[in-house]
């Protein structure tokens, strides 16, 4: 195949792609795409940080890997970003979208008659995420970019137990985050099985999916309450 044709298929590719991601379906699929990647993230996130529960050791090996791969550093994570920064912007999106089809009879929203409250409310649980984002990020992702790319301080494999117990010695703090926690539960409740249903998975798995979603969606936040709370009283 020849040069000229393969820059052809691929620019036609990005068009029809483009054009995809115009059209209803189209920012459906790529919230859908999105929220997986994340809820990937957050069970990754969750294994590395149960560890900080039982063995220190294991918890601060695994955080300096984390912290000091360069394909870690420079690339999962400005995909991180990126992925938080698309689901929250494409998120109020399909909001107003959603807000406007309601204006019309055929789509008139009736409460609790067609829809859970979980679903009504995706985007005051994504706002209560967001802004614990927000406390999260400025808790331990700007000391640690700080750290190591600001005031480039000696690196220690050992410091990021002590440094992780130390933020939770506020209450306040604990309580902000399981608050959080319940509403991340509730946002994933809907979000996990209508994301897998805007991928299209088929009908014949509804069940499975119904039952991984449960499990995920209460056992990672749940998960996460436990270490604050955990590392709150052990100090
Ligand atoms: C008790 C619960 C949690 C603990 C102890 C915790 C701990 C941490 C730590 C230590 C970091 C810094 C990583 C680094 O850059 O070296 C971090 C970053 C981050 N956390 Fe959490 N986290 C918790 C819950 C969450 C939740 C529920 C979310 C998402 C809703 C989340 C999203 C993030 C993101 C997006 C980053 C920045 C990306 C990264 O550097 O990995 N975290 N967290």
């Amino acid at each position: 195949m020849s040069k000229n044709l393969i820059v052809l298929i691929f620019v036609l590719q990005i068009i029809l792609m483009k054009n995809f991601l115009f059209t209803s379906i189209g920012k459906k699929f790529a919230m859908a795409l999105s929220a997986i990647f994340l809820m990937i993230f957050l069970l990754q996130h969750f294994l590395i940080n149960i560890t900080s529960v039982f063995s220190e050791s294991l918890f601060n090996w695994l955080s300096h890997f984390m912290g000091t791969n360069p394909l870690v550093q420079f690339i999962l994570q400005p995909v991180l970003i990126a992925g938080v920064i698309f689901h929250f912007i494409m998120g109020f999106f399909l909001e107003i979208q959603n807000r406007r089809a309601t204006k019309y009879e055929y789509h008139k929203d009736r409460g609790g008659a067609n829809s859970t409250w979980m679903s009504r409310n995706m985007i005051w649980s994504g706002l209560v995420i967001l802004s614990f984002l927000v406390l999260h990020f400025i808790d331990f992702w700007i000391p640690e970019m700080n750290h190591k790319y600001v005031e480039f301080l000696p690196d220690d494999p050992n410091r990021y137990h002590h440094e992780l117990v130390e933020k939770f010695q506020d209450p306040y703090k604990v309580v902000f985050y399981c608050v959080s926690f319940v509403l991340l539960s509730l946002h994933l409740l809907h979000g996990f099985s209508s994301s897998l249903k805007s991928m299209g998975t088929n009908k014949s798995y509804a069940s499975s999916v119904k039952n991984v979603s449960y499990a995920y969606s209460i056992g990672i936040p749940l998960g996460f309450c436990f270490i604050a709370i955990f590392h709150h009283f052990s100090h």
